[in-house]
This record gives C-alpha cells, sequence and structure tokens, in this order.
C-alpha cells in the first residue's frame, strides 16, 4: 500500500478524518473531478460545490459524477474568488489542487491574486471550525510567486485561532509538490 506517494494521497487522508455525512464541502479546483468525486461520497446527504473556470473542467467533472451514479452536487464555472456568491452557508472543508489542468492547457492555472482571495473567501465559509486543504504544485510558470505569497499570508494568521501544517517529500527534489491543511480552532 502507497499511503504518502504523492501530496493527493495526503489529501485524502485528511477528506476521510474531517468530512462526515451531511458536511457541506467545496472543491474550489475541480479539474476532471476526481477530488469531487470523493468528495461527494464522504459528504453524503451534504452538499457539495465545485468550481472551475475551463468549460471543459467542468463538463468532465459532471460526466464524472453522473458516471457514478451521484447528483446534487453544484459545478460552478467561475472562478474560486467568488465561492462566497454561491456559497451562503458554513463550508467543513474547502479544497485547492492549484496549478494547471494534466492533460489540458498548461497555461490555465490558478495564479497567486486569485488563489489569495480564494483562500481569504474560504477561511471566511470555514471560520466555525472548519478546515482548508491545498495541493501546492511548485514546477509551472508562476507557481513559486503563487506559493510565497500563499506561504506568507499563512504565517501571519494568528496561532491561537489557527494550525497551519506544511507538509512536502523530504527526499525529492526543493519544487516537489507541497500539501497544506488550515485547521480553525
Ligand atoms: C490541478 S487542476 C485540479 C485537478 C482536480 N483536483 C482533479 O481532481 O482533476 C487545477 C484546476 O484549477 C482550475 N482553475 C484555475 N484558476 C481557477 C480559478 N480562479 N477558480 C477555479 N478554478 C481555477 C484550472 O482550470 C484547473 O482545472
Amino acid at each position: 500500500m502507497k499511503l504518502i506517494n504523492n501530496v493527493n494521497d495526503i489529501a485524502h487522508l485528511y477528506f476521510e478524518k474531517i468530512i462526515s455525512d451531511g458536511d457541506t464541502v467545496i472543491d474550489a479546483t475541480c479539474g476532471n473531478g476526481h477530488d469531487t468525486l470523493i468528495l461527494c461520497r464522504l459528504a453524503g446527504s451534504g452538499k457539495v460545490y465545485a468550481f472551475d473556470i475551463q468549460p471543459s473542467a467542468v463538463e468532465a467533472t459532471k460526466a464524472l459524477l453522473a458516471k457514478n451514479g451521484i447528483s446534487g452536487a453544484e459545478v460552478i464555472l467561475d472562478g474560486h474568488e467568488n465561492m462566497r456568491k454561491y456559497v451562503t452557508e458554513d463550508a467543513k472543508l474547502v479544497v485547492f489542487n492549484l496549478g494547471y489542468l494534466p492533460g489540458s492547457d498548461k497555461k490555465i492555472t490558478t495564479a497567486e491574486e486569485t488563489t489569495l482571495r480564494a483562500v481569504k473567501e474560504a477561511l471566511e465559509l470555514t471560520k466555525n471550525g472548519g478546515y482548508i486543504s491545498i495541493c501546492a504544485y511548485l514546477g509551472h510558470d508562476g507557481a513559486m510567486e503563487e506559493y510565497s505569497s500563499l506561504k506568507k499570508f499563512l504565517s501571519l494568521l494568528p496561532n491561537k485561532g489557527y494550525n497551519v501544517l506544511e507538509m512536502k517529500h523530504t527526499n525529492r527534489k526543493e519544487t516537489s509538490p507541497v500539501y497544506i491543511l488550515i485547521e480553525k480552532i
């Protein structure tokens, strides 16, 4: 068994720990819908919102959910920085998978400014005891700027209100992906 082979494996371990049936959860970067599908299964009778700016990603996510017999998720063609236009209730978990969609246009990536705005929105939605999970890929154009900006912001979150954890593989190259989990205390 490979438990921590990549940052997604680590994220999924936390998804299972955090999400219960009935929870509201948000996939802020749904891409091909792999995370959205896991979130829907774990949230059960709850509500899943998924966002992406690419129509092809929204369609792929909807198709993957339909293929797996899941209905009721809201898959939204809009930027995650606008998530509070659509989600008004508290969320248990907001999931970010930063970077570009594998197998798609590598120039369409998450971006420093909108990611930061979206994480601030996610902090509002999880302020009553929720979590934010972030997988950050560091190898593409703009990724380091996005990560540095995010890290600077997160390092200033008061430690009486938040636990912020960062993990990466120690025996891989410096630009290997990073996993971040934010817990509202
Ligand atoms: C690494 S991929 C996500 C992969 C996805 N978790 C999956 O399971 O397939 C990053 C996604 O973020 C999307 N994205 C980029 N900027 C965005 C934004 N402002 N709001 C929402 N999604 C965005 C991209 O279109 C891309 O599909």
